[in-house]
């Protein structure tokens, strides 16, 4: 480790909480899916800043947007119209399949802090006073704020937190019954991932998915999809990973890869729920920006433009093969999770952090949830080649473990 990795490491020790066990590694650029450190070393990066930069390190049409717009205005507040706003909550709409309305914030916590107020101010205005409560899976994720907590699915994170707002309730995901036992009238919302990407990456059934979209709409609820980290096909063809289930959610939170890495986030709404707030509601300073917002197109075009979502798909594919084949081989792989290019390998042993440590010392940026669990979010500009040199690596380290214990 080189002298200014020691400082800024010390200096985050000491001025900087300790949220994160942060690696030890300085990264000072990056491009595509590489990522070069203080000293020089290059990386192959498969965590994409927790599945943000899907069009690849340092894009030159992000870097442009960016540059063009933050060279003429920066911010000036939702209380004026700016330039790439509208355009971009059309185009996000039409991504959808048209008919959104866009309510634009920073994060994938705001989006689905806003996606729960939506819902409760829906649900208040069509179901009656006592419909606020809503129903979300076991093993979620939908971020750190108190009530994107309490809608969390995952007791270790909320248990020094409480007390966490009301109105939450968890079911096993795949579980229809357990599901349909919660139901009464002051359910609001069913809020789902599509793939569970913190938790595991666990993804929905697609029986089970169409099933809740037809009790919501039996039973007077809103659908409202987490697609933070399943979104900006990362899941592969189509733009968002519910566009593969066949299913139409009423609200959608995005966040993560829209501007490529920026702080970008929203709230996207169809229908009744699209109408549902007034002005005063609810706001942010910074959402909806012009900076990201030309960022988030610039993104969103490259995206297209490079098909990335097929490749996406058709690497992912290569992914989820080679880890079954490394399965075989090793024998210490269980099961192999996902979609596109988002999947899981589940270790039969908790070597998985082990495997991130070693991994790094070999130039991969990897990603393990819990002990037995690697995660692999690769910027989708990841090929064959990459892959190959991920499965070539990965099969040495563990085949070293074995050898070691
Ligand atoms: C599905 C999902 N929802 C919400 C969030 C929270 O996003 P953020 O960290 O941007 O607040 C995440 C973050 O990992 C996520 O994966």
């Amino acid at each position: 480790m080189g002298e200014r990795f020691d400082t800024l490491a010390a200096k985050d020790a000491t001025f900087v909480m300790g949220t994160y066990a942060r690696k030890p590694v300085l990264f000072v650029e990056g491009s595509g899916m590489r990522l070069v450190d203080d000293e020089g070393r290059e990386y192959l990066d498969f965590v994409s800043g927790i599945g943000a930069v899907n069009l690849g390190h340092a894009h030159p049409a992000v870097t442009e947007a960016v540059w063009q717009q933050s060279s003429r205005l920066v911010h000036v507040s939702n209380l004026y119209h700016v330039e790439h706003r509208a355009e971009l909550a059309e185009e996000l709409s039409a991504l959808l399949g048209g008919g959104w309305k866009a309510f634009f914030c920073n994060s994938g916590a705001e989006a689905c802090e806003g996606a729960i107020k939506l819902a409760r101010r829906w649900g208040r205005a069509n179901k009656g006073p006592d419909a606020i409560r809503i129903i979300t899976a076991e093993r979620s994720f939908h971020g750190r704020t108190l009530a994107t907590l309490a809608a969390t699915g995952q007791p270790s994170k909320q248990e020094a937190f409480g007390p966490l707002p009301a109105g939450f309730v968890h079911v096993p995901l795949n579980d229809l019954a357990a599901l349909e036992a919660e139901l009464d009238d002051t359910v609001c919302a069913v809020m789902l991932e599509v793939i569970q990407g913190e938790g595991g990456v666990y993804p929905c059934d697609r029986e089970y998915l169409a099933a809740v979209r037809t009790l919501c709409d039996e039973r007077e609820m809103l659908l409202v999809l987490d697609e933070v980290q399943t979104g900006f096909w990362r899941t592969g063809e189509t733009p968002f990973a519910h566009q593969a289930y066949g299913v139409r959610p009423d609200v959608v939170a995005l966040a993560k890869a829209m501007a490529n890495g920026l702080p970008a986030g929203a709230v996207m709404a169809a229908g009744s729920a699209a109408e549902a707030f007034s002005p005063g509601d609810h706001g942010s300073t910074f959402g909806g920006g012009p900076v990201i917002c030309a960022a988030a197109r610039a993104t969103i075009g490259a995206l297209a433009q490079e098909e990335l979502g097929r490749r996406a798909g058709v690497e992912g594919a290569y992914l989820r093969e080679g880890l079954g084949r490394l399965a075989r081989e090793t024998g210490m792989i269980g099961e192999v999770r996902g979609r596109g290019l988002m999947l899981a390998a589940h270790f039969t042993a908790p070597i998985a952090g082990d495997l991130v440590a070693a991994g790094l010392e070999r130039g991969l940026v990897l990603n393990n949830i819990g002990t037995d669990i690697m995660r692999f979010l690769p910027p989708l500009v990841c090929g064959k080649a990459e892959i190959d040199t991920l499965l070539h690596v990965l099969s040495e380290l563990i085949t070293d473990r074995d050898g070691a214990s």
